[in-house]
């Protein structure tokens, strides 16, 4: 998606812009540009494509200037050409700014603001701001901007320079996060803190409706009536090498392997040996509202949304507590019950989902108490939820999510024996729990431990056209992730299904150019699984399995058999997964596809 990057202080701003830029390219984006203030008034250069050929740019044509503003666009409305690149100008060239988010009424606004006068240069709804700015009336930028914001129907995180101010930036957001970067005598402002971690590690996190002013002097937060507001520095927790490949070639590589190191920050200091439960301090609820929950409802999309289906076995089984599994997108747009009882989990790697914030929005409106199961620190679901469990796996780049996936898992077993502790749920088995969520680390290094095995398989595979994922109980979920993996970064078609669901449809497509996943690890539904891979092998379909030790040895079915360590059932998930990670990896990379940057995804998807 879109991002922002802002620089006011003593250096030139272009190097730092082109900088924030870089580090926000595995968002996903089309087209880039920056704007300076430089004494003579507003220049712009922009393009489609990528950074490296604005930097091009900048090298013919340069621009210097010590305040600036930058932006990588994702593409909404008109399509990814020079003109529709962010920044966009009034008509005057002497106010620019850049914008994430989306302006619902922009068709209203254009044909009004046309009317009146005024030239478009672009088809994007961005402009239309541009020139509600240049109309607005005001003595400062940031009353224009704030007058303006006031006719924008919609989200937007904006960073908004002129010539009439110089040294100045105004940056406002609501629905879209906009930070600012704390430096020595400089200022940065960002949708995101990699982008100015170079500089900085203090950031401001701004709320939905603040407003705020740059300057090299300082910085102020407002309201929507220009009242000054306190909002607290905080700390980046991480550094520029999380933000590196490491020696990896990819990012999502990299993000694999890390698997065992994630999964043991996940578990850091909340495993309770002796009671044999959780600590989770962050979730806010007291031993009598753990009692008084009737059901769960969890919000996502994507990869978060599967990890909420591996959550819903778990959390039942440990905890009794009835849970459903909601696409944030559809349930945001249902009518709201008012079920007493009800605790409702948003689980988001980036806690900036459009989809999902808007869902935990309508869940606290309709009474729920919610919790965010998130990664990203500070992050908007993050600070709106009542309480939660950060993953603490570190940032995630490559698009497709996999470390987060897993430490997604984890927290929610972690919060499925809390519950269950919490109701009842025997000390003894908790332990157990406990004792097998402690050796996890070691079993995620050991199935890494395939790789190489992996490799090979998708050297067989890689001009398969569709795969089939199949899987049951707690790892149905694991067929979709592996389905949705595979799809995203390999473009190849898959789908993932309940295995026993095949013969009511999707049989209809084995033939032998179909390749067949298969998730049987060994658990209550392995011997059912196995009779769904006979059904595969007697109409020539290709059939990969991963499996568990002590599964026994399964090649007379099947054409591949990938095994990971044995471990409790309910755990199985954290390892079968990976095989499928790895698979999808390989298969891309001998395809030529750009692992980290596949075709029209985003990071964090934060528009609807
Ligand atoms: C995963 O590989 C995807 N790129 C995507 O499905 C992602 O999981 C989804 O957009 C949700 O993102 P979130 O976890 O940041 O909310």
């Amino acid at each position: 998606m879109c991002g922002i990057v802002g620089y006011v202080g003593p250096k030139n701003a272009v190097p730092v812009l082109l900088e924030g830029l870089a580090r926000l390219e595995y968002r996903g984006y089309d087209s880039a540009g920056v704007a300076v203030l430089n004494g003579r008034g507003v220049e712009a250069r922009k393009l489609a494509g990528r950074v490296q050929g604005l930097r091009e740019l900048l090298g013919r044509s340069p621009v210097h200037g010590r305040c600036g503003i930058g932006h990588t666009r994702w593409a909404t409305h008109g399509a990814p050409n020079d003109r529709n690149a962010h920044p966009h100008l009034d008509c005057t060239g002497t106010l620019a700014l850049v914008h994430n988010g989306i302006i619902e009424n922009a068709d209203v606004l254009r044909a009004r603001l046309a009317q009146q006068g005024h030239r478009f240069a672009t088809e994007t709804d961005t402009e239309t701001l541009a020139h509600l700015i240049e109309d607005s009336a005001g003595a400062t930028l940031e009353e224009r901007v704030i007058a303006a914001l006031g006719h924008v129907e919609g989200t937007y995180g904006v960073a908004v320079i002129a010539e009439t101010e110089p040294g100045k930036i105004v940056v406002a957001r609501r629905g879209s996060p906009v930070l600012l970067g704390v430096g020595d005598g400089e200022y940065l402002v960002a949708s995101d803190a990699s982008a100015v971690l170079a500089h900085t590690r203090s950031v401001v996190y701004l709320n939905d409706g603040d407003v705020a002013v740059v300057t090299p002097a300082g910085y102020r937060v407002l309201d929507r009536d220009a009242h000054e507001q306190d909002r607290a520095v905080d700390d980046i927790e991480w550094d520029l090498e999380a933000l590196a490949l490491g020696g990896y070639a990819h990012f999502m590589l990299k993000e694999i392997c890390e698997q065992s190191e994630t999964v043991r920050s996940t578990l850091r200091g909340r495993l309770l040996f002796t009671e044999g439960t959780a600590r989770l301090n962050g979730l806010n609820l007291t031993s009598a509202q753990c009692a008084r929950i009737r059901r769960i409802v969890v919000l996502a999309c994507g990869t978060s949304w599967h990890a909420g289906l591996v959550g819903r076995h778990v959390i039942e089984e440990l905890a009794g507590i009835p849970v459903s599994v909601e696409y944030a997108s559809e349930f945001r747009y249902r009518r709201q019950l008012r079920v007493p009882g009800t605790l409702t989990i948003a689980i988001s790697q980036s806690g900036e989902t459009a989809d999902t914030l808007e869902a935990l929005r309508a869940a606290k409106a309709a009474g729920s108490t919610v919790l965010g199961l998130v990664n990203v620190v500070g992050s908007t679901i993050a600070r709106e939820a009542d309480g939660g469990v950060y993953l603490h796996a570190g940032p995630e780049i490559g698009v497709a999510s996999t470390k987060a996936f897993t430490s997604q898992l984890v927290a929610l077993v972690l919060l499925g024996l809390y519950l269950g502790r919490q109701r009842g749920l025997p000390v003894e088995q908790g332990r157990h729990l406990v004792e097998q969520l402690a050796g996890l680390p070691d079993l995620v290094a050991r199935t890494l431990e395939l790789e190489r095995e992996v490799a090979q398989l998708a050297e067989r595979y890689a001009d398969a056209t569709n795969a089939l994922y199949l899987g049951r109980g707690v790892n149905f979920p694991v067929a979709l992730e592996g389905a949705l993996k595979l799809k995203e970064i390999s473009y190849i078609h898959a789908e993932g299904y309940p295995a026993a669901e095949m013969k009511h449809g999707p049989i209809a497509l084995i033939d032998a150019n179909m390749p067949v996943v298969f998730l049987a690890p060994k658990d209550e539904v392995y011997t059912k699984v196995v009779s769904n891979m006979q059904e595969v092998r007697a109409r020539g379909g290709r059939i990969i399995a991963v499996t568990s030790e002590g599964n026994g040895d399964l090649r007379h079915l099947v054409d591949h058999q990938l095994c990971v360590p044995a471990s409790a059932p309910l755990l199985s998930p954290l390892l079968t997964v990976i095989p499928l990670q790895l698979l999808a990896y390989h298969i891309a990379v001998r395809r030529g596809c750009d692992v980290d940057r596949p075709r029209n995804l985003a990071k964090s998807v934060t528009v609807e």
